[in-house]
């Protein structure tokens, strides 16, 4: 039995949709329960919450596989040790765990928290798979996508640093394959996508699919600081933003390597084939209309 936390977020949705066509037995855990009547058809559902520990024996009953993902909040190193701890005791054999870029060899931002997880699971008697995926082709839409359907344009202070975009479908192909343990047990995978684009090359990529303007405007670190504050985002989240941009900026994200195409058996999604399936998300409402 195979068990898929996080399975109403991006990567865990995906991941559940991929453990789903597999046929292989199941369950999807939620904390919410509309979310878990989005489950496929033919999943099993739970529903609890990494920070109530009392509820994490009974969703691992009898399960042998478990995919854990937690939101990237602070609390994701306490939340996510919890449920290690909970494999431990139920007996669960194999986990395989969504970390990030960076969490090799960078002590601050999200890299950090994820890197105090991946040890915490080390430490244990469980089989681990470790998953450290580059930045997700979604985060475009999530991220760019609404001052370009207003302005055609997007904001950062990324300079020319390069990332290999990778999608969250093919990150679940891999995590749906590292479950079942095997030649993946033990081993941590650095995941990045075909190819490495500055943030002005992905304008480029976005105008063409997209059939109209769209820019990449760059603006000092301060500013972008100040816009995200003034968005409402906490100040904890901008920080650790920042600091994730400046491990780009530093020359780290734009790898690009034949691992992912390797374990996938198939050449990876690019960020062209992903533009084109949602071009409509950034398109305005006058293009619209
Ligand atoms: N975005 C990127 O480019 C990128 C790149 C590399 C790595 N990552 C890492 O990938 C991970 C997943 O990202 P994502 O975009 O899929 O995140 P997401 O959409 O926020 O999904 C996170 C999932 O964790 C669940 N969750 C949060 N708190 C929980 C709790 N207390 N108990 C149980 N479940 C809880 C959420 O459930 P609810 O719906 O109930 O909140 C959701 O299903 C993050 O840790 C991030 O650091 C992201």
């Amino acid at each position: 039995m195979i068990l898929v936390t996080g399975a109403s977020g991006n990567v865990g949705k995906a991941v559940l949709q991929e453990v789903a066509k597999s046929r292989a037995k199941h369950r999807a855990m939620y904390r919410s329960t509309v979310e878990a009547t989005k489950a496929p058809p033919g999943t099993e559902t739970v529903i609890a919450d990494f920070a109530k520990k009392d509820t994490l024996l009974t969703v691992l009953r009898n399960v042998d596989s478990v995919y854990l993902v937690c939101s990237p909040i602070p609390q994701l190193v306490e939340l996510e040790s919890n449920m290690v701890d909970a494999c431990v005791a139920a007996g669960v054999n194999q986990v395989v765990l969504n970390s990030a870029m960076g969490a090799g060899d960078y002590d601050k931002s999200f890299p950090s928290w994820h890197r105090k997880v991946e040890d915490k699971l080390k430490s244990t008697r469980l089989s681990y798979t470790i998953l450290r995926p580059n930045s997700f082709h979604q985060n475009v839409v999530a991220f760019f996508a609404p001052s370009i359907r207003t302005q055609g344009v997007f904001y950062s202070s990324m300079d020319a640093a390069r990332v290999s975009f990778l999608d969250v479908r093919d990150i679940a192909v891999v995590a749906a394959k590292a479950l079942a343990g095997g030649e993946h047990a033990g081993k941590t995978y650095e995941l990045n996508g075909p190819e490495a684009s500055s943030y002005a090359e992905v304008a480029e990529k976005i105008s063409k699919q997209v059939g109209s303007a769209v820019q990449y405007v760059d603006i000092p670190m301060e500013a972008q600081r100040k816009a995200m504050l003034e968005q409402g985002m906490p100040e904890w989240q901008v920080t650790a933003l920042l600091q994730l941009q400046e491990y780009y900026t530093g020359g780290k994200g734009g790898s690009v390597d034949g691992l992912l195409q390797r374990l996938l058996g198939r050449a990876p999604i690019t960020m062209d084939q992903f533009l084109a399936e949602f071009a409509d998300e950034f398109r305005g409402q006058a293009a619209n209309a």
